[in-house]
């Protein structure tokens, strides 16, 4: 095939073969989310470029270098592919007042578009759940965020393979402060900065914290610390957080290098990571944000809120031999003849009003090859219609999971067992 028709490198097909896995997902996580009170927001996938310059600041990767922006030649604006939910989550609360009576708990998904260099866990789109706590104030809604995914790694089997790093951001002046005094200590020892920190050093001096560059680790640590610099509010939300965490018996770790990779963040941040998946580890993370509503346009509202890949918790449930249910078909429709491919729609019909979930055989073939195809499909029954079942107005029906003997009836009849079967049958 040639280049050109090949999907965008970094951007997947989901096969059918892995849909079961990605629909369990996410009918946990919608399960999940209702039983915490969230509710669904759809923003769309294009935003005007501004809206996430402004959010997630302008020194920063995401917008430096890996945004899908093109302009839009027939009115000229510049547009931007989502790199995240959170900032079209943000305009649409207040471009539509959602505010207007008080916090919102709010949910999305859908995929997310980043120009990174694609590797394993790492893609040009891939998919966010994300949740967003707008208009809540204190540390009760950080503890909320961090229980919530707690319980989600519980119900999807993780638990024992996602461990929690949070850190403190402070409020806006502690981290004014912090910043001039980063500022001068890389000043001092400017000799050893590679050029992305040199580059970041008035623009965003924090995330050079956040360098991989081994050759700088050690200028790294020894960096004055923001937690040094938090007043008592920060500190007094900090200890909220963790005093909650520990009443709740989730253990975490206190990361003071943990300064995320976009501006919004202040005060709580915090990372979900594994070991298991080599270096993409961090599976979920987000953090309060107090000021994004306020420097979008809207009333200050304080805010929190995480994002998690699928990619990544999909690649994790796999590695750990986390599997969906078994989705089989409750019927596997055999039929050999006309007249029997004619009666086995309308057998198939009156199937699936009794809320069977029939699969017909397509294509052909002898009773024999048709069964081996009903058998192999997973069915837990073989419905079969020959010329002879559809004359008679009747079914052969064969349990295939569990012993059992093949019986023929009416049509109406094997509808009514199959209701019985599920107990639904009402006399
Ligand atoms: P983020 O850390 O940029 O935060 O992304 C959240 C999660 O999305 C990451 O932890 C990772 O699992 C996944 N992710 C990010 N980039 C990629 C990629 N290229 N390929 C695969 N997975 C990826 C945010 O996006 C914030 N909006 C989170 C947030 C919500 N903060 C507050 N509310």
């Amino acid at each position: 095939m040639s280049n050109s028709l090949r999907a965008v490198r970094g951007m997947n097909d989901l096969l059918p073969v892995d849909a079961p896995l990605w629909q369990y997902f996410e009918a946990t996580l919608r399960d999940w989310l209702k039983s915490y009170g969230y509710h669904e927001l759809r923003t769309p996938i294009l935003e005007h470029t501004g809206l996430f310059k402004r959010a997630i600041g302008e020194v920063t990767d995401i917008v430096e270098k890996e945004m899908y922006t093109f302009v839009d030649e027939l009115n000229g604006e510049s547009m931007t592919l989502r790199p995240e939910g959170t900032a079209s989550c943000v305009r649409a609360a207040i471009e539509h007042n959602l505010l207007f009576d008080g916090g919102k708990r709010l949910w999305y998904q859908g995929p997310m578009f980043r120009h990174e260099r694609p590797q394993k866990g790492r893609y040009r789109q891939f998919h966010q759940f994300g949740i967003e706590a707008l208009g809540y104030a204190g540390p009760d809604l950080d503890i909320e965020h961090l229980l919530m995914s707690a319980r989600l790694w519980k119900r999807l089997g993780l638990s024992d393979c996602i461990r929690l790093e949070i850190n403190s951001l402070g409020g806006a002046e502690s981290r004014a402060l912090h910043r001039q005094k980063l500022i001068a200590y890389f000043q001092a020892h400017e000799a050893f900065l590679d050029e992305d920190a040199k580059r970041r050093l008035i623009g965003n001096p924090l995330r050079i914290l956040d360098t991989k560059n081994p050759a700088m680790q050690s200028l790294v640590e020894a960096a004055p610390k923001l937690m040094e610099e938090l007043d008592d509010v920060a500190l007094a939300h900090f200890e909220a957080v963790k005093a909650g965490l520990d009443a709740a018996g989730i253990a975490y770790s206190v990361n003071p290098r943990l300064v995320r990779g976009l501006d919004y963040y202040n005060y709580t941040v915090f990372e979900w990571v594994t070991d298991r998946l080599g270096a993409q580890g961090t599976v979920c993370a987000g953090g309060r944000y107090d000021g994004l509503v306020q420097q979008l346009g809207g009333k200050p509202a304080p805010a929190c809120g995480f994002a998690m890949g699928v990619e990544r918790l999909l690649a994790l449930m796999a590695e750990v031999g986390v599997r969906a249910p078994a989705a089989a078909a409750d019927v596997y429709l055999v039929n050999v003849g006309e007249a029997a491919a004619r009666f086995a729609l309308q057998a198939g019909e009156s199937l699936r009003d009794a809320g069977l979930d029939v699969l017909m055989h397509g294509g052909g073939g002898g009773f024999k090859s048709q069964m081996k195809k009903a058998d192999a499909s997973g069915a837990r029954h073989a419905v079969i219609i020959g010329d002879d079942e559809a004359a008679a107005g009747e079914v052969t029906v064969k349990p295939l999971r569990e012993s059992g003997e093949q019986v023929r009836l009416p049509l109406a009849a094997g509808v009514r067992m199959f209701l019985a079967q599920k107990g639904l049958l009402i006399d």
